[in-house]
C-alpha cells in the first residue's frame, strides 16, 4: 500500500523522502512523487513506475528549502499513471494521501458543482481540493484539516503543506499508519518506522483521529478537535543496517535465511530450559480487561493461565499467510489442548457475523500489525466481549496497540512482501502458545510438554539443514518453471502448509498453483493431473503418512511429476517420486516449519529464473491497510 514520508530539517529534504521511500517500497507501489520547498513554493516532481524512474527527474533539481514531502502510490482510484501520483497539489496546498475516500463520487460532484476541475482520477486530489477551499476560510492549515476531517469517510492518512506556511506540515491519521521520527533539529513523518530508523530512533506513534503539526523542528500532537495529548516517546532498538540486504540478491532470500534465527528470538523469551516449561513470559493477558464485563469469571482470574484455563473456545482471525499460521495453530491447539478452534479469513469473519461465545479468546495473526481487515476483526472481538490476544512483529503497530494480549514474533523486519521468517516465526509461537494452553487446562503432562519443547528448541539447527535445498532449487528451477501448474498437498498439520507453498507461487512466480488437502484430491483436483502438472506432496512420516502414501500413488498413476518431501531417507517416497527431498526426522508439531522452506525456496527461484520481481511482486503491497 501507498508510502508516505515527510521531513522538515537541515538535511536535504529531497534525500531523506527519496530514501524513505526506497525503505518503503516493500509496502508495493506503483509510482511515486515529491513536493519540496524552493523559494516560497512547493514544487512538485512526480513519476510513474520505479522510484529510480523519480530519482532520475530529481536529478539537479535545486530545492533551497527546509520541508517536502513525498509519496509511493499503489492505485486504488485511478490507473498507476503520472497525472495519479501524488503528491496532489490545489491552490498552494499539497497533499499525500493513503488509504481510500469512501464518499468520493459525493465529494466529487459537490465540488464540481462549485466549479472545481481535476487534474487526477483519484480520491486523493478530492482532500487537496477540500483543503484548499479551506484554507482560504481559515487561513491556517492545521485548522483547515480539522474543517475537512468531519467531511471524509473512510480510511485516510494525510500529509499537507501550504505555502503560506512554509514551515508547516500536518499529518492527520485515520487507518493507515503514521509515525513521527523526532531527530535532533529535524522531523521525519512516515507510514513505518522503517522510512525513519536512519534519522533517529525516538518515535511517535499517532493514533486515529489524531493530528500532528509540525513547526520548524518542533511538533505537537492534537485530537481532531485540537486538544494538546500527551503522548509518548518511544526509543527503538532497530537499526538501519537491519533493513539492508547483507550481500544477498533479494531480500526475501536474505529472510529465508534468516528463519532459524527468527525462530529461535520468537522461542527465547518463553521458554523456561531449567524446568523444560513455557512461561509465556510478558504476554499480558493478566492485565485487567475493561472489555470483559461479559466474562466474569476469566476477568477475576490472577495470571495468564488461570485466565487462559477458563477458555471454552479460541477463534483465529488472520489475512493470507497469516491465516495459514492461525490453520496450523488450530491443528496443534485442538490436538494438545483440546479446545475448539475456529479459524477464519478477517474480511469473512469481520462481514459474517460471527457468533462469539462467553470465554472466547480470540487470537490475531498479522506480521505488519496493520492490515485493515484483521484490525476490524480484532475491533469487533473487542466489542463481543472476547479476550483478544495479537501476534504480531511490528511492535507498537495497530494491532500490537489494541489486543489485549501479545505475543511478538521477534523476526527482525521483513521486507520482502512475500512474508517468510515472520511466518515460521509465529508458527513456533503457536507450538509455545499451545503447549501453554495445554498445561494451562491439564490436556498434557509435564514429559510430553518437554518431549514437544524439545523439538522445538531443536527446530532452529534442523532449518539450517534443510536451507542447503537453496542450491538445489537454483538448479532445478529451470525445469520446474516450465509446468502448467503446481497442486501442493499435505495432510494434517501439514495441509496450511501445502496452501501456504502455492500462495508463494501464485505471488512470486505468477504461475497457477493450488494447496489442497491430499484426501480431498479424488474429489476434483485429480482431473487436472497429467505430465504437465507438477505435484509437491509433503508427506513426513506423521500419523497421515500412510494415507498421504496412498494419494501420492493416485497422482502418480495420473502422470503427474512428483516432487515429494518426507523424512530422512526414505525409499518408498524415492520410488514414487520424480524428486525427493529428505527432511530431518522431527516431531509432528514442528513439521510444518521444516517443511515450508522448501517451498519457500521453490517460488523464490522459479520467480526469480523467471526475472520476475521477488521483492515486490506485481499488484501486492506488504502491508494492506486498505480492505
Ligand atoms: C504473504 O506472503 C502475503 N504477501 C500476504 O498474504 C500477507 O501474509 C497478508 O497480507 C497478511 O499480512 P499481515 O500478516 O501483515 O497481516
Amino acid at each position: 500500500m501507498c508510502g508516505i514520508v515527510g521531513y522538515y530539517g537541515p538535511r536535504a529534504p529531497k534525500d531523506v523522502i527519496l530514501d524513505g521511500l526506497k525503505r518503503l517500497e516493500y509496502r508495493g507501489y506503483d509510482s511515486a512523487g515529491v513536493a519540496i520547498l524552493h523559494d516560497g513554493e512547493f514544487k512538485r516532481v512526480r513519476a510513474s513506475g520505479k522510484l529510480s524512474e523519480l530519482a532520475k527527474k530529481l536529478e539537479g533539481e535545486p530545492f533551497g528549502g527546509r520541508l517536502g514531502i513525498g509519496h509511493t502510490r499503489w492505485a486504488t482510484h485511478g490507473v498507476p499513471s503520472e497525472r495519479n501520483a501524488h503528491p496532489h497539489k490545489v491552490e498552494g496546498v499539497s497533499l499525500v494521501h493513503n488509504g481510500i475516500i469512501e464518499n468520493y463520487q459525493e465529494i466529487r460532484e459537490e465540488l464540481r458543482s462549485s466549479g472545481a476541475e481535476f487534474t487526477s482520477d483519484t480520491d486523493s486530489e478530492l482532500v487537496a481540493h477540500l483543503l484548499a477551499r479551506e484554507v482560504r476560510g481559515t487561513n491556517d492549515l492545521f485548522a483547515a484539516v480539522q474543517g475537512v476531517i468531519p467531511k471524509l469517510k473512510g480510511a485516510y492518512s494525510i500529509l499537507a503543506v501550504w505555502e503560506k506556511q512554509p514551515e508547516v506540515l500536518v499529518a492527520f491519521k485515520n487507518g493507515p499508519p503514521l509515525v513521527l521520527g523526532v531527530g535532533d533539529g529535524e522531523i521525519v513523518v512516515a507510514s513505518d518506522v522503517q522510512a525513519i530508523v536512519s534519522y533517529t530512533n525516538k518515535i511517535v506513534y499517532l493514533e486515529d483521529f489524531e493530528i500532528a503539526l509540525v513547526q520548524g523542528a518542533s511538533y505537537g500532537v492534537y485530537s481532531d478537535k485540537g486538544e494538546p495529548l500527551r503522548k509518548p516517546v518511544h526509543t527503538l532498538n532497530w537499526n538501519a543496517d537491519a533493513v539492508e540486504k547483507a550481500g544477498f540478491r533479494h531480500f526475501m532470500l536474505k529472510e529465508i535465511y534468516e528463519q532459524p534465527r527468527a525462530v529461535a528470538q520468537a522461542i527465547a523469551p518463553h521458554v523456561d530450559l531449567d524446568r523444560m516449561t513455557v512461561r509465556l513470559a510478558g504476554v499480558g493477558m493478566d492485565v485487567p480487561y475493561d472489555r470483559l464485563e461479559a466474562v466474569d469469571a476469566l476477568k477475576d482470574s490472577e495470571n495468564t493461565a488461570e485466565r487462559l484455563s477458563l477458555v471454552e473456545r479460541v477463534f483465529v482471525i488472520a489475512c493470507g499467510t497469516s491465516f495459514y499460521a492461525g490453520q496450523v495453530a488450530k491443528y496443534l491447539i485442538e490436538s494438545l489442548a483440546k479446545v475448539p478452534v475456529e479459524t477464519d479469513i478477517a474480511s469473512e469473519f469481520r462481514y459474517r457475523e460471527p457468533v462469539i461465545p462467553p470465554r472466547s479468546l480470540v487470537v490475531v495473526i498479522s506480521q505488519s500489525g496493520e492490515t485493515a481487515d484483521t484490525l476490524a476483526a480484532l475491533r469487533l472481538a473487542k466489542r463481543a466481549g472476547a479476550m483478544t490476544l495479537s501476534i504480531c512483529n511490528v511492535r507498537r503497530s495497530s494491532i500490537d496497540r489494541e489486543a489485549q494480549g501479545h505475543l511478538y514474533m521477534n523476526s527482525g523486519a521483513e521486507i520482502g512482501v512475500a512474508s517468510t521468517k515472520a511466518f515460521v516465526s509465529t508458527l513456533a509461537l503457536v507450538n509455545l502458545f499451545s503447549l501453554f494452553l495445554a498445561r494451562a487446562r491439564g490436556g498434557i503432562t509435564a514429559d510430553q510438554e518437554r518431549r514437544h519443547l524439545e523439538a522445538l528448541l531443536a527446530t532452529p539447527a534442523q532449518m539450517e539443514a534443510v536451507l542447503s535445498y537453496d542450491k538445489w532449487f537454483a538448479e532445478a528451477a529451470e525445469r520446474l518453471k516450465g509446468y502448467r501448474g503446481v497442486l501442493y498437498m499435505a495432510r494434517g498439520v501439514n495441509f496450511p502448509i501445502a496452501m501456504e507453498g502455492a500462495l508463494k507461487l501464485k505471488e512470486l512466480a505468477y504461475m497457477h498453483a493450488e494447496g489442497y488437502a491430499a484426501g480431498e484430491m479424488k474429489h476434483g483436483p485429480l482431473a487436472l493431473i497429467d505430465e504437465r502438472m507438477l505435484i509437491v506432496m509433503v508427506a513426513p512420516t506423521d500419523q497421515h503418512y500412510e494415507k498421504t502414501l496412498s494419494n501420492l500413488e493416485e497422482a502418480r498413476a495420473r502422470g503427474g511429476h512428483i516432487i515429494s518431501l518426507g523424512t530422512g531417507d526414505n525409499q518408498e517416497l524415492k520410488r514414487l517420486s520424480r524428486y525427493y527431498l529428505s527432511l530431518p526426522k522431527a516431531e509432528w508439531t514442528v513439521n510444518p516449519i521444516l517443511a515450508v522452506i522448501p517451498l519457500q525456496l521453490l517460488a523464490y527461484h522459479v520467480a526469480d529464473n523467471l526475472g520476475h520481481d521477488v521483492d515486490q511482486p506485481r499488484n501486492l503491497a506488504k502491508s494492506v491497510t486498505v480492505e
